[in-house]
């Protein structure tokens, strides 16, 4: 065992420190399915999946991985029952309350990723004192997208652009991938190298349209409240058998 394996916290020995993803992201799929098979409400799938969330982000700090994002609520499901809807943000804002002490301890620095504007007020107060209270924090970077679109997301940029090239600040031959970045909502986070999704759906789901444009793929047909770290061990395990060539031969 290297050095550098010995300090991770439990790494199986078959993952190469080396070859791990530096940033993982999840669509989080499947808590409503978990919890009708079992003859429970579908709010009942989302609570265990904070657990399970929690878990993961714990297994990612632990294994020296040093980003995750998850994709807790697309701009598209607010078309989902106001009770599910009310449920959720609820959810989030107990989560960010209860947690934040913890995300210290672990020196979690948590960010989000959507149009927060458009979030209820006491939500948006917990998002602000979670991102303020953890900015400095260097033990692993958690990107939490709420009420976020690919497209919108993609949108506001071309927006902002168009807006300085209007004024004069911004000449169009200086617009490029560089600059086009600094204006998505996840300005400053590297791009995910693995997006796992749970519950078998192959889709990306209007989901870091921009960002996943070299992330390898990993679908799972467990159901999210039961991805646990023997899942994400085989998911890792996946990863470090790709070729990734960013296009070009190997
Ligand atoms: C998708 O399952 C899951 C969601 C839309 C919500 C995920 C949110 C969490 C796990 C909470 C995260 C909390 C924080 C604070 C980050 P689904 O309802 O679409 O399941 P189904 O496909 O079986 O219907």
């Amino acid at each position: 065992m290297t050095a550098k394996q010995s300090a991770l916290k439990d790494l199986p020995p078959d993952l190469e420190p080396a070859r791990l993803p530096q940033h993982v992201a999840v669509i989080m799929d499947g808590n409503g399915r978990w919890a009708q098979r079992r003859g429970m409400p579908r709010i009942m799938g989302h609570r265990r999946g904070v657990d399970t969330l929690k878990d993961l982000l714990r297994c990612c700090k632990d294994w020296g991985i040093k980003a995750l994002t998850a994709y807790a609520f697309s701009t598209e499901n607010w078309g989902r029952p106001l009770e599910e809807v009310d449920f959720l943000m609820t959810l989030f804002e107990r989560v960010l309350r209860k947690e934040l002490r913890e995300m210290q301890a672990e020196e979690v620095q948590i960010r989000f990723a959507g149009n927060l504007a458009a979030l209820p007020a006491s939500l948006r107060l917990e998002i602000d004192r979670s991102m303020e209270a953890t900015r400095h924090n260097q033990g692993i970077v958690f990107t939490v997208a709420t009420n976020y679109g690919g497209r919108q997301e993609i949108i506001n940029a071309c927006r902002a652009i168009a807006h300085q090239v209007q004024q004069g600040t911004l000449q169009p031959d200086a617009v490029d991938e560089a600059l086009f970045e600094q204006h998505l909502y996840t300005a400053g986070n590297s791009d995910p190298d693995l997006l796992i999704r749970t519950s078998g759906e192959m889709r990306v789901s209007n989901f870091l349209l921009w960002q996943l444009a070299y992330s390898e793929f990993y679908v799972t047909d467990t159901l999210w409240p039961d991805f646990d770290r023997t899942e994400f061990h085989q998911a890792l395990c996946a990863f470090q058998q790709r070729d990734r060539r960013f296009g070009t031969l190997s």
